[in-house]
This record gives structure tokens, sequence and C-alpha cells, in this order.
């Protein structure tokens, strides 16, 4: 049996974070710039064949959690034969989707069909306007038909990613927070990252989450959750009384979490990246594509690991925008 992956602090990597493209159908304000950016040549980008190799690779190490990002990945075609693949491999229990919601309706039947067992969805707003203002781009997203149809379908536990940006969207706090007490959604307020070439947000966008949940107590007391069954990501939850879902916050701006990070990231070109920020990456499809082993260079990329990230030291690397890693 071979060694499990671990990294220099002990941490042991179950968890992968698989960008599946750098592109989005949307532009949001955090996220993008309005003209995009310079996408990847299709050449660059890893077959769903040398993702799957990737992650038949790792599984023996010790990897079990899946989670396809982007960019946008439902705009990649086919992803449901991705899916397939990943299910296909041996040791993988969890395969999870992060998604803007806009293709779910029509793409989540095939998908769960495919072996997808989960989702999250990013709604900044539940308002038609504002969407469309965020997300610089009217393509009729309803954040509420989209997790219906994401529940209906099978995928579980559904939960919704809400990034918190003063005077943008900070008042719609209370209506995302309702929205756990009839359905078993689970809805995570995000404290905005303010990384990358965006111009029209800054640090005083930013809303700690203390003041998230303080505006959430105005529905009812909060009692500390576990959250969803699945997924162990960095958010705390809380559930209001009587509620079927959850609130949760993730708190990347006021608390660091890095100590329990079990997360990389590969990127749609094939780097293996182990800490969002900074400039910790391992090259892995010169490898994959010349039929190396990659075990050495999932070592390598491990040892690089930092013990946390230097976000408020305003060190980011190389990052123009989040898009470009998958969050
Ligand atoms: N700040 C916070 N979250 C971000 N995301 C992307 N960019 C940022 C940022 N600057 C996260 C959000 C979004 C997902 C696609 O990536 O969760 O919903
Ligand atoms: Fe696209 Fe998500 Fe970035 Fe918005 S946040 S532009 S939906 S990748």
């Amino acid at each position: 049996m071979t060694e499990a992956l671990r990294d220099q602090f002990g941490r042991s990597i179950e968890y992968l974070r698989i960008s599946v493209t750098d592109r989005c159908n949307f532009r949001c304000l955090y996220c993008m710039p309005a003209g995009g950016l310079q996408w990847l040549p299709k050449a660059e980008i890893l077959t769903y064949e040398e993702i799957a190799e990737a992650v038949g690779q790792l599984a023996p190490l010790g990897l079990r959690r899946l989670r396809i990002t982007g960019g946008e990945p439902t705009i990649r075609p086919d992803l449901q034969q991705l899916v397939a693949q990943l299910r296909a491999v041996p040791g993988i229990e969890d395969i999870a989707l992060s998604t803007n919601g806009v293709r779910l309706e029509a793409l989540g039947p095939e998908l769960r069909a495919a072996g997808l067992d989960r989702v999250n969805i990013s709604a900044d707003s539940l308002r038609a306007d504002r969407i469309a203002a965020i997300s610089r781009r009217n393509l009729g997203f309803d954040p509420v038909r989209a997790a219906t149809a994401a529940e209906q379908c099978g995928l579980d536990p559904i939960k919704i990613n809400v990034v918190v940006m003063r005077g943008v969207n900070d008042d719609e706090v209370e209506d995302f927070a309702r929205l756990t007490i009839d359905h078993p959604w689970h809805v995570r307020f995000i404290e905005l990252m303010p990384v990358g070439d965006m111009r029209e947000l800054t640090w005083e966008h930013v809303v700690p989450s203390d003041e998230v949940l303080a505006r959430i107590r105005r529905l009812g007391a909060l009692e500390p959750s576990a959250g969803p069954a699945r997924g162990n990501g960095p958010a705390a939850y809380y559930a209001l009384p009587g509620a079927r879902g959850s609130v949760g916050v993730i708190t990347p701006m006021t608390h660091t979490y890095c100590g329990s990070c079990n997360r990389v990231r590969l990127t749609a070109d094939g780097r293996l990246r182990t800490c969002l920020f900074g400039d910790h990456e391992v090259d892995l499809r010169t490898p994959l594509r010349g039929g190396e082993p990659l075990e050495p260079y999932f070592r390598r990329a491990l040892a690089e690991k930092p013990r946390e990230h230097a976000l408020l030291q305003m060190k980011v690397g190389g990052l123009k925008a989040l898009s470009q890693v998958g969050g």
C-alpha cells in the first residue's frame, strides 16, 4: 500500500477541485473583468481522459472527494462524460459541482445520471435586475428555480453560495436566509475577497461575517448546526428555528482556516495548485502527456503547500481572477 499523501504540516489531501475551463457565461464583478480574460488555447486544456487519468493516479494515495469547477464548468461540452469517467475511478466517494446555475435546469438530470452527487450554486441576488448587474449578463438566471431543479433531480445536498458586497447585495442577506426555512438548502455567505482585476469593488465592499450573522438573527435565534451531511469545507453553519436547511458563513477575510485546509486544485491547463493564493503550482500536463507517473509530482506539489495564505498581506502572486483557479 502506498503511503497516503500528506503535506509537510500533516494535512492529508482527500479533496481535489478540478477546473475544466477558464471561461464563463457570466462576468461577475468580483471575479472577472467586464471584457473577460485571455482565455487558454484549447490545446493547453486537459482532456476529460487526461483529467480522469490524473484522478486515477491520485485515488490510491488517498484522494476521495472531487469538485468540478471553472470558470463555469457547465459551458464545457459533454460535462456528463467527465462525471461518468470520474465516477468509474475506484476510491472516489463523492463528486460535486460548483456552478453559476444558469444551465442547471437543462443539464441537471444528465449530470445526475452520470453520477454527480451534489451541487453548489453561486447566486448573489434573488432579483433579476441585480443578478444581471452583478454578473454583467442577462441570461434569465433564477436561483430559486435552479435550486429547485437540482433538488428535484436528486442532487443532495444543495448549497447556495452568496458573495456579500456592501451596498450591492447586503440588503438581501435576510431574504437568502429565509429560503432555508422552507427548503432543505444550505445558504453560505462568503466574505468578498477583493483580489484580481476588479475595478468596481474594493475593501470597503467587504462585509464581515459577524455582521451577516447579526442580520440573520433578526429573523430568529441561530443555533449552531452540523450543516449539510456531505462536504467539509471551511464554512461554519447555523440554523434558524424550525428550518429545514442551514445558513453558513465562509470567512476568508476575517478568519484564517488554512490550518485545516485539505484541498488542492487542478487548473484547466493541468497545473496542480496547492493554495488559492501565491504561486505554489506544479505542472502535471507535461508528465501526463509524456506518459510519466505523476506521484513524484504530487509529492513535490504537497511539499510546497504553504501553511497559510498570504491574502491579508496582499501577496496574491500572479492571480488576475479567481476564475483562473476555480475559486
Ligand atoms: N470573493 C469571494 N468569492 C469569490 N468567488 C469568486 N471570486 C470571489 C471573490 N473575489 C467564489 C464565489 C463564487 C464562486 C464562483 O467563486 O463563491 O460563488
Ligand atoms: Fe463565472 Fe462564477 Fe466567476 Fe461569476 S463567479 S464570472 S459565474 S466563474
